[in-house]
């Protein structure tokens, strides 16, 4: 056993979250209760949208690599980031995510049963991820077949590639960076926009390549999981609509929004294509809000609206109005000490940097 004799020494940690359209970095150092913003700043990728028009990639994984590591160099620089101690994440749709009922066994035993039943959930050869587990639920629990109680625990599952981290170690790892730890982006999505909150929401994060959703209900992640459907989708679907460039799809996408006011200017147009891929989404919310629903007869309380495109003009008074569930846009800096004048901005870039954040407030 330890004895924590003297109150340990604040540390400043990096978050770091690679995403397809920006890497994005926060450091912060833990104060007591809250944490001191010291630095943070987020860098595009270059190229990205040319790069969405390709069927097949031309540009190489390793000079991606290499691109990415540069990139988050220049970032590291440019931020003046002070520590090597770093948080890095992994985004959903580089990992399978699932959730496990099994009937109450010895502790010892839990381990055997999920090495056994990962293989059932797991696409790709067990030897070839990282598995990692946590207990979510332990009691009278139901699953999706037996709609009877029974005694077990219910566990959250995660399976990460060895090679998806063999890249990020890679990258840290030229760049002198310590990695504290590799979490998925849901955990650091949960610690920023759920901190000490107990009660039950349904994190939606639209990024570029996929979206994200993330139940989190007595503060603990419950389910995630990803769908290819993000900006990029809404982009090309505008592209292909209205036959034009993709850079200039992109513009429409963010002028017009998903708001047909035509006496605001918009146009109708935009709002119909767009609505192919928002559906897509929005039906993806309500499957697995009612599947949880339905398993823990728990009532989701909010949804909260992160990663860039959830900015996406009128989409959250959309998915208000179609799920019947409150919709607040990401705001991860709750916890944090920040000069006043910095407010407004931090609340703009709040949703695209919560992953970021909630990696940086990683304790242990
Ligand atoms: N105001 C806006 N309206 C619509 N879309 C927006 C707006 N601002 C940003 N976006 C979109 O958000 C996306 C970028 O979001 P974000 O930075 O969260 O993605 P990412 O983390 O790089 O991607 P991923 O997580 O998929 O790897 C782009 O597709 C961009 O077009
Ligand atoms: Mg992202």
């Amino acid at each position: 056993m330890q004895f924590n004799l003297f109150k340990k020494k604040s540390k400043s940690c990096l978050g770091i979250d690679i995403g397809t359209a920006s890497i994005k970095i926060v450091q912060l150092r833990r104060e007591e209760e809250k944490f001191d913003l010291e630095t943070y700043g987020e860098i595009s990728t270059v190229g990205y949208l040319e790069r969405l028009n390709d069927a097949f990639q031309t540009t190489s994984l390793k000079t991606l690599q290499a691109i990415t590591r540069e990139m988050l160099r220049v970032l590291l620089e440019k931020t003046e980031a002070s520590t090597k101690n770093a948080v890095m994440t992994i985004p959903v749709f580089s990992s399978f995510v699932s959730v496990m009922e099994v009937p109450e066994m010895a502790e010892k035993e839990i381990s055997q049963a999920i090495e056994f039943e990962a293989r059932r959930y797991v696409p790709i050869p067990i030897s070839e991820v990282v598995l990692d587990w946590k207990i979510i639920e332990s009691g009278m629990i139901k699953d999706d077949i037996s709609r009877k109680p029974f005694r077990g625990k219910r566990i959250l599952l995660i399976a990460v590639p060895v090679e998806v981290i063999n890249k990020y170690l890679k990258i840290a790892d030229d760049l002198g960076l310590k990695v504290r730890a590799l979490e998925l982006e849901s955990f650091s999505l949960a610690r920023s926009l759920m901190f000490g909150d107990k009660s039950s929401a349904c994190i939606l994060d639209i990024g570029v390549r996929a979206s994200s959703f993330t139940i989190v209900d007595k503060g603990v992640v419950q389910m995630s999981h990803s769908l290819d459907v993000a900006g990029a989708e809404m982009t090309k679907t505008l592209a292909t609509g209205l036959g034009v460039a993709t850079q200039r799809a992109e513009e429409f996408k963010l002028t017009h929004g998903f708001d047909h006011q035509e006496e605001n200017g918009k146009r109708k147009d935009i709002r119909e294509l767009l609505n192919v891929p928002i559906e897509r989404i929005a039906d993806e919310i309500d499957r697995m809000l009612r599947s949880y629903e339905t398993k823990t007869d728990r009532k989701m309380e909010k949804l909260i609206l992160a990663g860039g495109a959830t900015q996406l003009m009128g989409l959250g008074d959309y998915i208000e109005n179609r799920l019947d569930i409150k919709a607040v846009s990401a705001f991860p800096w709750s916890t944090a000490i920040y000069p006043v004048v910095l407010q407004e901005a931090l609340k703009k870039n709040g949703p695209e940097l919560s992953v970021a954040v909630g990696a940086a407030m990683r304790e242990e």
